[in-house]
């Protein structure tokens, strides 16, 4: 039977519709979307422009004139502060409006935004300035700076490509801007960004920050050190029983409404993804670190250490892990069909001395990205051979499950612009699913 709408299409299109359609729900993705890279095109052209992801914090453009380098979904973008109100920041594509050079080569600061080849400027809000040089009959106000959508969010600056299609920040702000704010994220300051690029598609990075099936034999400094993983990183009823006296224990502390705290979007093309859970580090930890102990100053306004960890989703590419003293941003940038750029930053509270030893604060997190960029990297490499068939996505990978599904029917979307039904998780929720564990409903 022939599907509706796939007829029109130009063979390369059907041949990605009929793989779509080929899925099997549960199993891991058909080779060709993991390593084809017509089908990055295809994603760079139609689903990433539609993506909001956390691109800065707004302390990194901290004074009028300010403006920061940054790469997006393969496009360079310059982010600006044009004024001093906490949401005067802009971003623009890095693309001179005269024949096209590159704007700004580095990072800096300036009255306007000056082109290095014949030296067009432009005005810290977009416009064209030196409008003299323009010849006759054209007219100036066409030739600003093209505008990357912005949303500034608890002192995180959000941009996607595309403004037209990109679906409506605004519940993601109403949702967790307060709990950003409550974390303290809003006023710290960077202490350490590091990249780890990853030799893999973007998707095998994303799928592997979803699930904690693999934190037991990959994490073992994680496994050690969080009470939470030890429930979803195994199927075991008895370590599930032990979490959730855990959970009634700091609920019992933390109180109803903070217990209660959370959020969850699973979005989709026309609605922005985004989460928020608290949940206890666990066996009476005050911090992720290596001992338990605090390794920085309290965030957010907190006099004392409740123990718990605030997880933030920012769209589908952006995530925070934020205990009292520290938080760490997760940016996940997918570069090629085979290379994704994956950033963290660790920050804390703007007041902490400049002179404080990192090493302590970024344990957690660093010695957790290394191994799993080994482990991504290891399953890019697995899955280019010709011998790799799509595997079963067990009950402890819910996440990545979801995602597939929910990944496949946009796409097809967007090829053949017939509407896909809505994504259903398909693995129940059980004390030792991967699922967050506190206050976040996922079905
Ligand atoms: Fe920018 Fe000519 S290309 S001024
Ligand atoms: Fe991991």
């Amino acid at each position: 039977m022939e599907r509706a709408g796939a007829s029109r299409l130009p063979p390369e299109l059907n041949a990605v519709v009929e793989l779509i359609d080929q899925y099997r729900l549960g199993w891991s993705l058909d080779q060709a979307f993991y390593n084809d890279p017509a089908i990055f095109e295809l994603e760079r052209r139609l689903w990433f422009p539609r993506q909001w992801s956390v691109i800065a914090h707004a302390s990194e453009v901290d004074e009028k004139g300010r403006y920061i380098i940054r790469h997006l979904y393969g496009e360079e973008i310059v982010v600006v502060r044009f004024g001093d109100a906490a949401d005067d920041i802009a971003a623009y594509y890095n693309v001179c409006t005269h024949r096209g050079s590159r704007l700004c080569t580095k990072d800096g600061k300036g009255r306007l935004l000056v082109c290095p080849y014949h030296a067009w400027s432009f005005k810290l809000t977009g416009e064209l300035q030196s409008k003299q040089e323009v010849p006759e009959g054209i007219d100036p106000a066409n030739l600003g700076l093209h505008k990357v959508a912005t949303r500034i969010v608890g002192g995180l600056v959000l941009c996607g490509l595309d403004p037209d299609v990109l679906p409506d920040a605004q519940p993601l702000a109403d949702a967790i801007e307060g709990g950003l704010r409550q974390q303290g994220i809003d006023r710290s300051r960077i202490l350490v960004r590091k990249s780890y690029p990853t030799k893999a598609n973007w998707k095998l990075v994303l799928e592997n920050f979803s699930e904690c099936y693999h934190c037991r034999p990959a994490h073992p400094e994680y496994f050690r050190t969080n009470g939470y993983v030890k429930v979803v990183a195994m199927r075991d009823e008895a370590a599930a029983v032990e979490w959730q006296r855990e959970l009634d224990s700091w609920h019992s502390v933390i109180g109803d409404a903070e217990f209660k705290k959370g959020a969850w979007e699973a979005g989709g093309l026309d609605k922005v993804q985004y989460g928020m859970y608290r949940k206890p580090i666990g066996s009476g930890r005050k911090t992720l670190s290596d001992d338990g102990e605090p390794v920085s100053r309290l965030m957010g306004g907190r006099s004392e250490y409740d123990g718990g960890e605030t997880g933030f989703r920012l769209g589908r590419l952006s995530m925070i892990s934020s205990a009292n003293d520290y938080a760490t941003l997760f940016q996940m940038i997918p570069r090629s069909v085979n290379e994704t750029d994956v950033y963290l930053t660790w920050l804390v509270d703007k007041d902490v001395d400049v002179d404080i030893n990192p090493d302590p604060i970024t344990w957690m997190w660093d010695v957790t990205t290394i191994q799993d960029k080994k482990i991504t990297e290891d399953n890019a490499d697995g899955i280019r051979s010709r011998a790799y068939r799509p595997g079963p996505y067990t009950d402890l990978e819910a996440q990545p499950a979801f995602f597939c599904q929910a990944y496949l029917g946009e796409m097809r979307e967007l090829i053949t612009g017939e509407k896909s039904p809505a994504p259903v998780w398909q693995f129940p929720s059980k004390g030792y699913s991967s699922q967050p564990t506190c206050a976040v409903p996922v079905s």
